[in-house]
């Protein structure tokens, strides 16, 4: 099919559409899609709302409150007082799918629904709007031919690029709406992957992130473009064969501890350009939570894969993923969480006070643990992990980093901002020509979240 087609983009005399996007990586890649679909339908993507005929909202429901976002900017949108017509409004994303036609039970103001695996089909669901006018869902499994790449002016940065490498999740931990929100694992062909990763380089792209759920559960259907690279899992063999792609930087994440083989920390420490950096969630440090959690591994097991890493040969940094007040936590288990904080000593980590999902199997237990000591055991783990990350972070003084420079910093348009290759936050001074080069910092001051720093001489 040829979208591109003069008659087609006529049919929609360009309509405006502005996506809007909430939640992970994922939901940015597949709205990046989406754009990238939009365009060659001969839509036009905006933005900003103010403009849209369309609003496109890509929506998150790990937690309860991402999923009260959507309500509240459905609201927003349709608001008479605010805006003269209300623009057709489709809901994208993990709510989509895990709600389908309930939502328009739930506010009369969404007119159609498109599921996680559906969203190849955009442009079929505006054209049958447009013709049919009345509200439609596709939750539907992703059509043979979907078409995993982004246009170019629709990524959302020029430098930095996410390449998804598997889709959905398996692992069912027990407070986790994403299995049943984004479906089962689904490895994508490395040929694909690798195709990508050449074009992405070609395009001047300076990182790449490989993205999933579980990437090192990545188990394809088939081996074609990998042989030749050894590799005690697929995972191991993907990182090398990308790697050999030549593109300047590969990061990847989430990684899922079971299924962390030391072999990911041979590749990085044999290839330059896989960077030392590993996001790897252990959600807590108490045994009896992680098996209530049904995370497959004790905390026993999460060190020794910490062991490996922190043993590389490269300085490999280790960010996490923590769920204060779990069903049952009691202060014994939390303070475990602690220990293994301390432990580990995380260069960063999300923090997470536990929120039932409906439909999880956690979601049946007594949500036992107080708003009030939720709150209290986040501060204390929240002041632990400042007080080591800042640690951590001092230890950068001193010292110079590459960094890619990737925008202007929040604060200032004499600065520039980017990652290093452990993926910390640096801002330094310098003019906007620098923007997309890797470049040399020498580390001047260390804060919370960020480095400060300027160009080494
Ligand atoms: N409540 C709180 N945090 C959650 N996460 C996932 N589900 C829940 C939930 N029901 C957190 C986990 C996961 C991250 C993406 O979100 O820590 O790793
Ligand atoms: Fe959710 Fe567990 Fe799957 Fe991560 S591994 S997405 S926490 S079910």
């Amino acid at each position: 099919m040829n979208y591109s087609h003069d008659r087609e983009k006529k049919r929609h005399q360009r309509k405006k559409v502005y996506i809007e996007t909430h939640g992970c990586q994922m939901n940015v890649s597949d709205s990046e899609r989406v754009a990238t679909r939009l365009e060659q339908t001969g839509y036009q993507v905006v933005g900003s709302d103010n403009e849209a005929e369309i609003v496109l909202i890509n929506t998150c429901s790990v937690r309860e409150r991402a999923e009260q976002k959507l309500f509240n900017r459905v609201g927003e949108l349709s608001d008479k007082k605010r805006r003269a017509e209300k623009p057709l409004i489709g809901v994208l994303g993990c709510v989509a799918q895990l709600e389908g036609e309930n939502l328009f039970g739930k506010t009369s103001n969404i007119d159609f629904v498109l599921g996680t695996r559906a969203v190849g089909r955009i442009g079929e669901m505006l054209d049958g709007i447009n013709l049919k006018d009345e509200k439609n869902v596709d939750l539907d499994e992703r059509e043979g031919n979907y078409d995993w790449t982004v246009a170019d002016q629709y990524r959302s940065s020029d430098y930095v690029a996410f390449v998804p490498i598997i889709e959905g999740c398996n692992k069912f931990c027990t407070y986790c709406i994403v299995p049943f929100s984004r479906g089962r694992e689904q490895s994508l062909p490395p040929i694909q992957i690798l195709d990508q990763l050449r074009g992405l380089k070609e395009a001047g792209v300076k990182e790449v992130h490989l993205i999933g759920q579980n990437v090192n559960s990545y188990r394809p259907k088939t081996d074609a473009g990998l042989e030749g690279f050894r590799g005690a899992t697929p995972f191991s063999r993907l990182l090398r064969a990308a790697a050999e792609t030549g593109i300047e930087r590969i990061k990847f994440t989430t990684s899922f501890p079971r299924d962390f083989h030391p072999d990911i920390v041979s590749a990085i420490n044999e290839c330059e350009n896989l960077c030392n950096w590993v996001h790897l969630p252990v959600q807590s440090g108490s045994d009896r939570i992680l098996r209530a959690m049904r995370r497959g591994h004790t905390s026993a097991d999460y060190l020794k894969k910490v062991e490996a890493i922190q043993n590389s040969s490269r300085q490999i940094s280790l960010t996490t993923d923590i769920i204060v007040g779990f069903p049952g936590e009691t202060d014994v288990d939390f303070r475990e969480t602690i220990e293994l904080y301390e432990k580990c000593r995380f260069d960063s980590a999300y923090l997470f006070k536990y929120s039932p999902r409906p439909g999880t199997p956690s979601a049946r237990l007594d949500d036992s643990v107080s708003a009030q000591i939720k709150r209290e055991r986040f501060l204390v783990l929240e002041s632990v992990q400042k007080r080591i990350q800042e640690e951590k972070s001092r230890e950068y003084i001193g010292k110079t980093v590459r960094v890619l420079a990737e925008s202007f910093s929040a604060k200032s348009q004499d600065d520039l901002s980017g990652h290093t290759t452990c993926h910390k936050v640096v801002n330094f001074e310098a003019d906007k020509t620098k923007l997309g080069q890797i470049i040399e910092v020498f580390i001047t001051d260390a804060k919370v979240n960020s480095l400060r720093g300027r160009i080494a001489s």
